[in-house]
C-alpha cells in the first residue's frame, strides 16, 4: 500500500514555460469525491463491490488504507480497478494504530462520520496541511450523536474519537455549505436508529446521496420550507455491494481545459468527464467569459452524467461570478483565477470564505501568486478581484504551493501562457489528486519540467 502524503518528504521544484498549441484527446483520473465514497460505502456493504476508474491518488489511497485498518478489505485488482469486501453497517473494528489520512480532508471528515456511531476508539491524523484544517465543523454535529472527541486546540488533528455506544439520531442544519459535513452526518446516521436529517441551505455535491441509494439505503431529498433542501437517511440499512464506474474528475479536467483556452491555437478534448450539475459551476463561468467550450457525447455512466468536453483557445472576457455558485465549483477557483488573469477586463469572484480552509488558504495563495506573476489582483472581504489585461501575464515568479495540489497545478498552467517561466517550489502534492499530471500535459504539448 502506498503511504499517504507526508509533509516531511522532499520538495520537488517544477517549472512551466510559454508553450505552443496544446492538442489532442485525453482522459483525466477518476473523480476524487466519488472514489472516496465508492471505497467507503463498499466497506459498509455486504459482499464485494467492484470499482473501475478509481482515482489512484494519494488521498484515495489514504482512504483505502484506513478502511483496511478498520476491518474491510479494499484491494487493487488492476489499473484503476479495485475490489472491496465489505463488512456491513455497524461492523467497523477498532484500528490498532492511528489512521494517517495524509492531505485528505474528505477522508478525515467522512471517516469521522462513520467512526462516530461505532463503539470503538480511533486516533486520526494527517499531514501539516490537514492538521491545520478545522475539524470542529464535523466534531460539533457528530458529538450530538453521542460521540466523544479529544482534539488539539481549535478542533484540529490529531484527534481521538470514541464512537457512541447508543447513538441518537439528529436533525442538523449546515452552518457552512459543505458536502463533507453533510456526508459525515449522513454516514453517522447509517449506524443510528431512526432517521437522521441534514438541512442544506445551499446545494452541495450530492454524490453521497446518489451512491447510498445505489447501495440500497433509503435517502430522501425534499425541498425545505424557506429554501434549501432536507436530506434524510434511514438508520440500519442493509447496504448491498454494487458495481461503481467512476467518471473523470471535472475538477481535474479543469486544468487542461483552461490551459487549452489560454494557450493560443490549442484544441483539446477531455473524454468521459463527470458533469453532475452540482459540479459544473466552472463551465457556466467559462461560458459567460466567452470561452469556446463544447459538451459532446453526453451520456450516463454508473448513475452520474458524463460528457466529452472540448476546449479551443480564444479571447476570454472578465465576468461577475455570484457567491451562490461557489459550492458548485469550490475547487475550481485557483484555475478560474488563472483564466481571469488572461482574460480581458475585470473578473469578480464573490463569496469565497470557504477557500481559506482548503488544503491551503487558497484565497491568499491565489492572490499572492497572481501578484507575483504581475497580475493586478485584490481581495476585498471574501471576494477576489482579478484585472485581466487581455494578454500574456508577466510570470517570472516562484510560487509556494503550501502542500496544495490545486495551487501547484493552477500556477503551472499559468506558466504555459506567461512571458517568463513560472516556478513552483513543490510539485509533489499534485499526486494527491492527479498522478501523472505533468506527463499528461507534456504529451499534449505543454512545456513543464525540472530545470
Ligand atoms: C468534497 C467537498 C468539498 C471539496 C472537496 C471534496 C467532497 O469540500 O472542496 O475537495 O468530496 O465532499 P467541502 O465540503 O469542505 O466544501
Amino acid at each position: 500500500m502506498v503511504h499517504p502524503a507526508h509533509s516531511s518528504r522532499p520538495a520537488v521544484p517544477m517549472a512551466a514555460w510559454r508553450s505552443g498549441p496544446l492538442a489532442g484527446r485525453l482522459r483525466v483520473p477518476g473523480d476524487k469525491s466519488i472514489s472516496h465514497r465508492a471505497l467507503m460505502f463498499g466497506a459498509l456493504a455486504i459482499g464485494r463491490t467492484e470499482i473501475s476508474g478509481l482515482l489512484e491518488g494519494e488521498d484515495v489511497l489514504a482512504t483505502a488504507a484506513a478502511l483496511n485498518a478498520l476491518g474491510a478489505q479494499a484491494v487493487r485488482v488492476g489499473n484503476g480497478r479495485w475490489a472491496v469486501d465489505g463488512i456491513g453497517v455497524g461492523a467497523l473494528a477498532e484500528p490498532e494504530d492511528r489512521l494517517d489520512l495524509g492531505n485528505s480532508g474528505t477522508s478525515a471528515r467522512l471517516l469521522l462520520g462513520m467512526l462516530a456511531t461505532h463503539p470503538i476508539t480511533a486516533f486520526v491524523t494527517g499531514d501539516a496541511s490537514l492538521r491545520r484544517r478545522p475539524m470542529g465543523r464535523v466534531v460539533e454535529p457528530l458529538s450530538r450523536f453521542g460521540a466523544h472527541f479529544v482534539a488539539r486546540e481549535g478542533n484540529r488533528l490529531p484527534l481521538a474519537v470514541r464512537g457512541a455506544t447508543d447513538p441518537i439520531p439528529i436533525v442538523y442544519r449546515l452552518p457552512v455549505p459543505s458536502a463533507q459535513v453533510k456526508s459525515a452526518v449522513l454516514l453517522a446516521g447509517l449506524n443510528t436508529p431512526g432517521t437522521t436529517t441534514v438541512i442544506e441551505p445551499q446545494p452541495t455535491r450530492d454524490h453521497t446521496e446518489r451512491m447510498l441509494r445505489h447501495f440500497g439505503a433509503t435517502v430522501s431529498t425534499e425541498p425545505e420550507e424557506g429554501g434549501g433542501s432536507r436530506i434524510t437517511v434511514e438508520g440500519y440499512p442493509e447496504l448491498a455491494a454494487a458495481p461503481i464506474v467512476v467518471p473523470g474528475d471535472p475538477s481535474s479536467a479543469a486544468f487542461p481545459l483552461i490551459a487549452a483556452l489560454i494557450v493560443p491555437g490549442s484544441d483539446l478534448t477531455v473524454e468521459g468527464v463527470g458533469i453532475n450539475p452540482l459540479r459544473t459551476g466552472l463551465l457556466e463561468c467559462l461560458e459567460e467569459m466567452g470561452a469556446d467550450i463544447a459538451l459532446l457525447n453526453r451520456r450516463e455512466e454508473g448513475g452520474e452524467p458524463v460528457a466529452d468536453i472540448r476546449a479551443r483557445a480564444g479571447i476570454l472576457k472578465g465576468a461577475e461570478i455570484p457567491a451562490e455558485r461557489a459550492p458548485r465549483m469550490i475547487d475550481e477557483y485557483p484555475i478560474l483565477a488563472v483564466a481571469a488573469a488572461c482574460a480581458r477586463g475585470r473578473t469578480v469572484m464573490r463569496g469565497l470564505a470557504e477557500l481559506r480552509v482548503k488544503e491551503s488558504d487558497r484565497l491568499a495563495a491565489i492572490a499572492t501568486g497572481l501578484d507575483r506573476c504581475g497580475v493586478r489582483v485584490a481581495v476585498e472581504g471574501d471576494d477576489l478581484i482579478v484585472e485581466g489585461a487581455g494578454n500574456f501575464p508577466a510570470g517570472g515568479a516562484m510560487i509556494e504551493t503550501q502542500l496544495d495540489h490545486r495551487i501547484a497545478m493552477a500556477f503551472l498552467v499559468l506558466g504555459l501562457a506567461a512571458n517568463e517561466p513560472v516556478r513552483i517550489d513543490d510539485d509533489a502534492p499534485i499526486a494527491t489528486s492527479f498522478p501523472g499530471f505533468n506527463a499528461m500535459m507534456s504529451r499534449l504539448g505543454a512545456a513543464i519540467g525540472q530545470e
